[in-house]
């Protein structure tokens, strides 16, 4: 099978360094090797990591938005941080996997911190609505601790690796600022094709717009409860057969045990067998279209070993969700 991969060198959408060396070490880690050579994919795209750091906004950018400062690059536009940045760069990535998916390949993609997603899933959305093998519109897992569906105003960090779902269903506006403003009526998705499994630190107002919008949301203690098997059963009959999926995996959805190498960890999370499973799960329904794996910071540690625990621990999500299996 035929697998698009862009590998997305990119933090600007927190204030961490170093979430731009995930697809590095994970590479370094065999893993599109193993891609190859185990799992049989043909690969496409770029296989050598794009520094999407390295964008400074044009002279044209810094004179709109700095009308009385002149020592910034680029100025929190409604609260967001690096906003220029993340708008062109998730732009630009949006490009890319549109490309793998409208050719019918399933897009890989190695994050970089979780903003990279404004750019996965509206490319992913966009392809599946002009293929002709694909009747239904695009429905979105997230897994993930933390829902990142702020808008501009309900977020208290600005960083807006916590925003992008509420930009990808349209439940932020990109009103007049000129940030995301690219983002079209094809590149989004309804809230109503919308999963999230893992949650566990969702803030105020993201709690609002979950039950407002009536979002399908599982959460640690659903899975508690109920058990991943359970939980993977009622995900996938929600969204239903004959649906294209796109798995965002933030790797901060597995327990700090297994990935302690990430931004915002949150203890109480998932088991890494419950985080194969869930991939494992998805890949098993053939509706898969699209991957992300995000948030892996190799230079976050508390303790010996714990990047190559990490690491480990992301190339095992990215096998079982394109489809290895044991037998
Ligand atoms: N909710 C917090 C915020 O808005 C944390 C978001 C963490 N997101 C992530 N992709 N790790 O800043
Ligand atoms: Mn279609
Ligand atoms: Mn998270
Ligand atoms: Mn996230």
């Amino acid at each position: 099978t035929e697998l698009g991969v862009t590998l997305v060198g990119f933090s600007g959408g927190q204030s961490r360094p170093g979430t731009d060396a995930g697809p590095e070490v994970l590479t370094q880690a065999g893993l599109l090797t193993q891609l190859e050579s185990d799992l049989g994919y043909t690969l496409h795209g770029d296989t050598h990591v794009r520094n999407f750091n390295a964008y400074q906004p044009t002279v044209t950018d810094r004179d709109n938005a700095l009308s009385n400062s002149s020592t910034i690059d680029d100025p929190d536009v409604r609260g967001m941080k690096n906003p220029r940045s993340v708008s062109a760069v998730t732009e630009q990535i949006s490009e890319l996997v549109y490309a793998q998916a409208r050719a019918g390949r399933l897009a890989l993609t190695l994050g970089g911190d979780h903003s990279i997603a404004i750019g996965t899933v509206s490319g992913i959305a966009r392809a599946i609505r002009e293929r002709a093998d694909t009747p239904n519109d695009l429905a979105l897992i997230w897994v993930d601790a933390h829902a990142d569906i702020n808008t501009p105003e309900t977020s208290d960090s600005g960083n807006i690796h916590g925003m992008p779902v509420s930009f990808l269903t349209g439940l932020a506006t990109s009103s007049t600022s000129g940030i995301f403003d690219w983002l079209q009526p094809h590149h989004k998705i309804s809230t109503t094709k919308l999963v999230y499994i893992a949650l566990r630190d969702v803030d105020a107002g993201e709690k609002r717009i979950l039950r407002e919008n009536n979002i399908r949301a599982y959460s640690m203690h659903d899975i508690d409860r109920h058990g991943i098997g359970a939980v993977m059963d009622a995900a996938l009959a929600y969204i239903g057969t004959n649906t294209p999926i796109h798995l965002s995996f933030d790797v901060d959805a597995l327990d700090p045990m297994w990935a302690p190498s990430t931004g915002t960890p949150v203890r109480g999370g998932l088991t890494l067998r419950e985080g194969d499973f869930i991939c494992e799960a998805v890949a098993e329904t053939g509706q898969c279209v699209g991957f992300d794996l995000v948030e892996v910071n190799p230079s976050l540690s508390q303790s010996e070993g714990g990047v190559g625990d990490t690491v480990r621990a992301g190339v095992s999500l990215v096998r079982c969700g394109l489809g290895d299996t044991l037998l």
